[in-house]
Formats: structure tokens, sequence, C-alpha cells
């Protein structure tokens, strides 16, 4: 059976209501049913934690390692952009992964357009909303 984990960073729990001009009205929970429902349908199973501290979502990927994971779809939030860390654990896991944003970083604030984990993620969706988490789900169930 696949096992997939779908990481949310900071400010994310707030979905539906933070800035639904960006982010759009789906909140965090309706995304992440209806990823579970998604994977179930296809005989695979998803684990979804959100964090708003770092060292949180760093613990979660290192316990990745040993837990069966086979591969992760993270919104890293705003520590995309800044943090070295987060990308250093990814690494370490050594599983493969795919970047989600809701928002078209590109399309906003220049400081929003660095990532720190694009370089060693397998793929990176970007401004398709709460649909791009289901087509990396379905990327990674059809890979894995
Ligand atoms: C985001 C984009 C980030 O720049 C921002 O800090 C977020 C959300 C997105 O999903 O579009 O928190 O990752």
């Amino acid at each position: 059976m696949s096992n997939l984990l779908v990481l949310h960073g900071p400010n994310l729990n707030l979905l539906g209501t933070r800035e639904p001009e960006l982010y759009g009205t789906t909140t965090l929970e309706d995304i992440d049913r209806s990823l579970a429902a998604r994977a179930v349908a296809r005989g695979a199973t998803v684990t979804s934690f959100q964090s708003n501290w770092e060292g949180a979502l760093i613990d979660r990927i290192h316990a990745a390692r040993q837990d069966g994971t086979q591969a992760l779809i993270i919104n890293p939030g705003g520590l995309t952009h800044t943090s070295i860390s987060l990308r250093d654990a990814l690494a370490a896991a050594a599983l493969p992964f795919i970047e989600v944003h809701l928002s078209n970083v590109f399309s906003r604030e220049p400081f929003r357009h660095h990532s720190y984990l694009s370089p060693i993620a397998l793929g990176v969706i970007s401004g398709l909303g709460a649909r791009g988490y289901e087509l990396a789900l379905d990327y990674l169930l059809d890979r894995i």
C-alpha cells in the first residue's frame, strides 16, 4: 500500500479565511479530507500534518524516514523562502516530494520567487489553488 505524507507549513491552518483573494475559501480541513478520499479510492493512505513551527515540521520529516512514508507533498508556506533547515531535513529523508503553493508565487513579491526547497523537489506546482494538492497526489501515486 502507498503511504503519503502531506505537510502544511505556517499560517495554512487559517485557510478559508486568510486572504481569500490569494488563497481561496477552501479550508485546510477540506483539502485534507479530499486528499484522504482520493487516496483511499486508489488504495493508498495519506497522513496530513500542519504546524506553525519549523522544528515541528522538521521532526515530522525525520519521523517520515522510519514510518513507511514513501513520498511527500509539502506546502512550506513562508518557510519556502527562508528555511535551509527544512531543505536539509527533506534532503536527509531522501524521499521524493512535490512542493505545492496555492498562489502563483512568481506573480507575487520578488521575495517569494526564491525557494530553498525547489532545487531538491521532484516538482513544483504553484498557482492552481487546492487543485494543486490533488494533482501532486495523483502524480505521486502513479509514480510510487
Ligand atoms: C504559499 C505562498 C507563500 O509565499 C506564503 O508565505 C504562504 C502560502 C502558497 O500556498 O501560495 O504562506 O505557500
